[in-house]
């Protein structure tokens, strides 16, 4: 089954734009073994828009743009096999792709096969100059229709920002991840935007599709085609949480041949990628809105397998330091009913211990605590 638990690689989009050529691919694959992100669990390298040539062939085919990829697609599609990796590259529903490149309206069935003879793994798929005359549910149900009859295993990424909510048909029309956002950027305000705008839109990611809340900016520092301000370390810490948290797929768009120490660390980090890759894949909610008191922050709270919970308590607002509530009571252990919480820091390993209630953290600007949390009788 393609995508058991939710999809993680890496995309150039992000950083790279159009600025792509197959030595950055080859490096980047390199940097995946060699840096350890494969063996963390990062599977797909995926080339976005902007690969290939303006027009199609003389008989109607896409064609790889010679000065970026001299050797083929399908060489270099080898290439990140040998490497133990998978092969991603991006088409879009619409008449020419966002950068304006040829896109795969009406060519479905001929595009996905060039996407199979050239090796590929995985197909992003957007929906830039989509004719208004046209049926998007109907084009995203064609590509998907189209890989599969290619007989190879294509996990299929659909990209149309959210277009008439996705959420509500995108696994029905066979694709494997949909995007339910515009772009993000790299700042602070661009990731919370979406954090916001899709905490309730995931009841319907489960194992073989998930909602897609974008690449992540993790490391970019502001560097690269969506830097703006950039991020710090906080701020990356409650991104990657937060998605983990989410189940929601991650794709890393900073240059991971060269992301600070800090950044590696917090993309492999262990006990997200186990809360990531959790088999019920159940949703996240939100806690602490009940509050009588002004509430500077959001907790989201997720079930997993197992029984423990996991509890991310979110400082969203602008001062340095605020104490952030997580009640028990909300989670679905009452007051003064014989059971606490063992708490255990996700990021830092330490270890908490039982507390019952309540539990109260002081979180500073912007970061995230994560907290996994094993129900005990007191
Ligand atoms: C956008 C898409 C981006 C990127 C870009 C390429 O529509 O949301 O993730 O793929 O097109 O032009």
């Amino acid at each position: 089954m393609i995508a058991q638990t939710p999809p993680m690689g890496w995309n150039s989009w992000n950083t790279f734009g159009s600025d792509i050529d197959e030595a950055l691919i080859r490096e980047t694959a390199d940097a995946m073994g060699s840096l350890g992100y494969r063996d963390a669990g990062y599977e797909y390298v995926v080339i976005d828009d902007c690969w290939a040539l303006r027009e199609r062939d003389k008989d109607g085919y896409l064609v790889a743009d010679p000065a970026k990829f001299p050797h083929g697609m399908k060489a270099l599609a080898d290439y990140v096999h040998s490497k133990g990796l998978k092969f991603g590259m991006y088409s879009c529903a619409g008449l020419m792709t966002c950068a304006g490149y040829p896109s795969s309206y009406g060519y479905e069935y001929r595009d996905a096969e060039t996407f199979a003879s050239f090796g590929v793994d995985y197909l992003k798929y957007d929906f830039c100059f989509f004719p208004e005359s046209g049926n998007g549910r109907q084009a995203y149900r064609t590509m998907a229709m189209a890989l599969r009859a290619t007989g190879r295993e294509i996990l299929f990424s659909a990209c149309n920002w959210g277009r008439e909510e996705p959420w509500r048909w995108m696994r029905s029309a066979g694709a494997h991840m949909y995007r339910s956002t515009g772009d993000i950027h790299d700042t602070y305000a661009s990731f919370t935007e979406i954090v916001k705008s899709q905490a309730d839109n995931f009841c319907m990611s489960a194992p073989g599709c998930y909602n897609d809340i974008d690449m992540l900016t993790v490391g970019m520092y502001g560097k690269g085609l969506v830097g703006r301000e950039g991020c710090n370390d906080a701020e990356y810490r409650s991104q990657f949480s937060l998605w983990c948290l989410f189940g929601a797929p991650l794709m890393m768009g900073g240059d991971i041949r060269s992301l600070s120490e800090e950044s590696r660390i917090l993309l492999q980090c262990p006990g997200l990628l186990a809360i990531h890759r959790d088999e019920e894949c159940r949703p996240p909610y939100q806690i602490g809105t009940n509050s009588s008191f002004w509430y500077p922050g959001a907790v989201y709270a997720k079930l997993l397998s197992g029984g423990d919970l996991v509890i991310a308590a979110y400082n969203q607002s602008d001062k340095d330091t605020v104490p952030l509530t997580i009640p028990f009571a909300e989670l679905g252990i009452p007051n003064n009913i014989g059971r606490g919480l063992d708490l255990t820091n996700v990021l830092t390993g330490e270890h908490i211990g039982v507390v019952r209630d309540y539990y109260r953290a002081n979180v500073q600007k912007h970061d995230c605590l994560i907290l996994r949390a094993t129900p005990t009788r007191l």
